[in-house]
């Protein structure tokens, strides 16, 4: 039997994909799911009544989706007719990497973020020549359930990978010291965090809703002499923006060393 989406590897991103389609009332029945983990396997059947197969072969889908650790592609074993759709969401695998394995497929490159779960990502996407406008047009409705579906050349695949792929880590981390910061001049954890939240999402929604640069957002709440301008002060010392620039530099070279891998 052929499904509508496979799925191989269900780890971490495979299950926030299957959250994100199920709350957007995609039937659990579409997807076929395979991972060497038994346990994972029999996790995602218990919590979202996906099929699942019991070796890779069993796997027949119209769009494959490759969901293992970039360094496990080497090992992928699987053979799919030439009019499989194959999808690679594994950061610093390039296109050349996966047509050496599927050389007659059209394949498309995603970089989602495990924000797909709550339908809050960005997806940023990359075609080989042989992707049809009949693919593009299967492929672009089942990831908009995630958020906005934007195609890009691959030579931008690496930032994106740093800055989509990796980026709630990286807010997770400010939110972090943030919270951390409260805690150390005097505030409970719990509201410290609660505070945090509430500005980090607050913030984004008022930048995104009123169409504001963050830029004259900062210099409007930024009265002379005062609270705002005393802390952004520190943060310029402390050469904050230049270590986020660099944040994003290696990691972005961290994705290029997996083309290696
Ligand atoms: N996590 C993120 O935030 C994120 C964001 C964007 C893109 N990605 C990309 O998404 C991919 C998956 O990441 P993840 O975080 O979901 O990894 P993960 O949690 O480690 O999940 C990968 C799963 O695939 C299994 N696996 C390994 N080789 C397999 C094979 N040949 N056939 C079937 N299953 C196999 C793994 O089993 P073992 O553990 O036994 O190896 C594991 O259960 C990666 O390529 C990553 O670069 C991740």
């Amino acid at each position: 039997m052929s499904y509508n989406t496979g799925l191989i590897g269900l780890g971490n991103m495979a299950t926030a994909l299957i959250e994100g389609w199920i709350k957007k009332g995609r039937n659990p029945k579409e997807i076929i799911g395979f991972d060497i983990k038994r346990e994972r396997c029999e996790f995602l059947k218990r919590r979202f009544d996906i099929e699942i197969a019991d070796r890779i072969e069993e796997i027949s889908a119209k769009m494959v989706i490759i969901a293992i650790k970039p360094q496990d592609f080497s090992t992928l074993n699987l053979d799919l007719p030439v009019d499989t759709l194959i999808v690679s969401i594994m950061a610093g695998v390039p296109i050349r990497k996966i047509e050496e394995v599927f050389d007659k497929n059209p394949v498309i490159r995603v970089m989602p973020n495990l924000l797909c779960s709550i339908n809050k990502s960005f997806i940023p996407f990359a075609c080989n020549e042989k992707v049809s406008k009949s693919d593009r047009e299967f492929f672009i409705p089942i990831f908009r359930d995630f958020g906005e579906v934007v195609e890009i050349k691959e030579s931008l695949m690496n930032i994106m990978t740093a800055l989509n792929g990796s980026g709630p880590g990286f807010v997770a981390y400010l939110i972090e010291a943030f919270t951390e910061a409260g805690v150390y001049n005097g505030l409970a954890y719990d509201t410290a965090l609660k505070l945090t939240l509430s500005i980090f999402e607050g913030t984004a929604f008022l930048l995104r809703e009123n169409d504001i640069s963050p830029n004259s957002f900062r210099i409007d709440v930024t009265s002379p002499g005062g609270t705002t301008s005393r802390g952004v002060w520190v943060l310029e010392k402390s050469g904050l923006k230049g270590a986020i620039y660099d944040m994003l530099r290696v990691s972005g070279e961290r994705a290029k060393e997996l083309e290696n891998s």
